[in-house]
């Protein structure tokens, strides 16, 4: 039996969790900064973490209290080390190093995508071989996964994570952050009144979306000067379906090549409903692979994914120091490194 709890602060979420063996969420919960954000048009690294520090404390005594557990029942702490920015990830790295060496409790530090990855235990028993798309604001990468707890990454952007895109484009079609849901909705009332060229990148399973934002950005200024009215609905349509196809036909292609027994969304943008019905019609039929979507709730960052992660990386035996520091950049765990 394990007992974590899991803090989260790799973002503009402070978040912290109680897990029970890996799949049993006690209680999970996520003070977002969104509202303090929005008013800049994008997180500002300097308040997430200074945000993070007034509210840490009480999150974790609320996670706590919610999950009805004490410290004498935590097995474990779990914290995203990585990737993320260094100020927000600072925040949650001292507070679980405080509590484990107030409390005796070993540290679990966890590579922030591996949480969004297995955010899908919540659903369904993980099998392996795993693809795993990770889509969320900072990242964007197909990782092969052939045994628990060993990550390949075997494609990523070339530039923007498709999040960011999302964030991007939606600021240029005057609709606030964060974009990725305000695009989503807008799209639904879109029509193909538009065409954008779809994204080329040499690598077989890599992506690319920062053209395709320079193609909206062209767009929009190419109407404006004809005298026409920017229909936003359409342009975000056109955006979303050129990049979630792109998305689609690179993760097919490794499907097909990989042969892997589950397919994964995570992270931020699998929250994204065309993308959901899309990627389910695609798999609807397959035998040989089994699609999972993560629920609503632990798409986007929260600390629950993070106690899932930790179950794994606890069984594995990976324990984190006193002396270890935030990794803004850090990569994952893997077997040949
Ligand atoms: O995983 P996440 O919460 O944070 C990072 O680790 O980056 O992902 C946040 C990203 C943002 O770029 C946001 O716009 C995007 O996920 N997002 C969406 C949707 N909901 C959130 N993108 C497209 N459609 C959505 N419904
Ligand atoms: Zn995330």
């Amino acid at each position: 039996m394990t007992m974590i709890l899991a803090i989260e602060t790799s973002c503009d979420e402070t978040a912290c969790a109680v897990v029970k063996d890996g799949t049993e969420i006690l209680s999970n919960i996520v003070s977002s900064q969104i509202n303090v954000h929005t008013l800049y048009g994008g997180v500002v690294p300097e308040v997430a973490s200074r945000i993070h520090v007034e509210n840490i404390s009480a999150v974790i005594q609320e996670a706590l209290t919610a999950a009805n557990v004490s410290m004498d029942d935590i097995t474990a702490i779990a914290y995203t080390l990585g990737p993320g920015l260094i100020g927000s990830l600072h925040v949650g790295v001292q507070a679980a190093k405080s509590i484990a060496w107030m409390y005796d409790k070993p540290l679990v530090p966890i590579h922030h995508l591996t949480g969004h990855i297995y955010a899908n235990s919540f659903v369904d028993e993980i099998q392996f071989p795993l693809l795993a798309l990770v889509i969320s604001g900072g990242h964007t990468e197909l990782v092969w996964m052939k045994n628990d707890w060993d990550f390949e990454v075997i494609g990523s952007t070339c530039d923007d994570a498709i999040g960011e895109a999302y964030d991007k484009v939606a600021r240029v079609l005057g609709l606030g952050y964060p974009g990725g849901p305000k695009i989503d909705k807008i799209a639904k009332e879109g029509k193909p009144n538009y065409t954008l060229p779809t994204p080329k990148v040499d690598g077989e399973y890599d992506f690319s979306f920062s053209g395709l934002k320079t193609a909206v950005l062209q767009l929009i200024q190419r109407e404006e000067k004809k005298g026409n009215e920017v229909q936003v609905a359409d342009v975000a349509y056109a955006f979303q379906e050129t990049a979630l196809h792109s998305l689609i036909d690179k993760t097919i292609k490794a499907v097909e090549a990989y042969q892997p027994k589950m397919l994964v969304l995570a992270g931020g943008v699998a929250a994204n409903s065309r993308l959901r019905e899309l990627m389910e019609k695609e798999f609807e039929d397959r035998k040989d692979v089994k699609l999972i979507i993560p629920p609503l709730y632990c798409c986007t960052d929260n600390a629950a994914m993070i106690g899932a992660a930790g179950a794994i990386a606890y069984q594995h035996g990976c324990f984190g120091e006193l002396y270890d520091a935030a990794k803004p950049s850090m990569d994952m765990p893997h077997e040949n490194m």
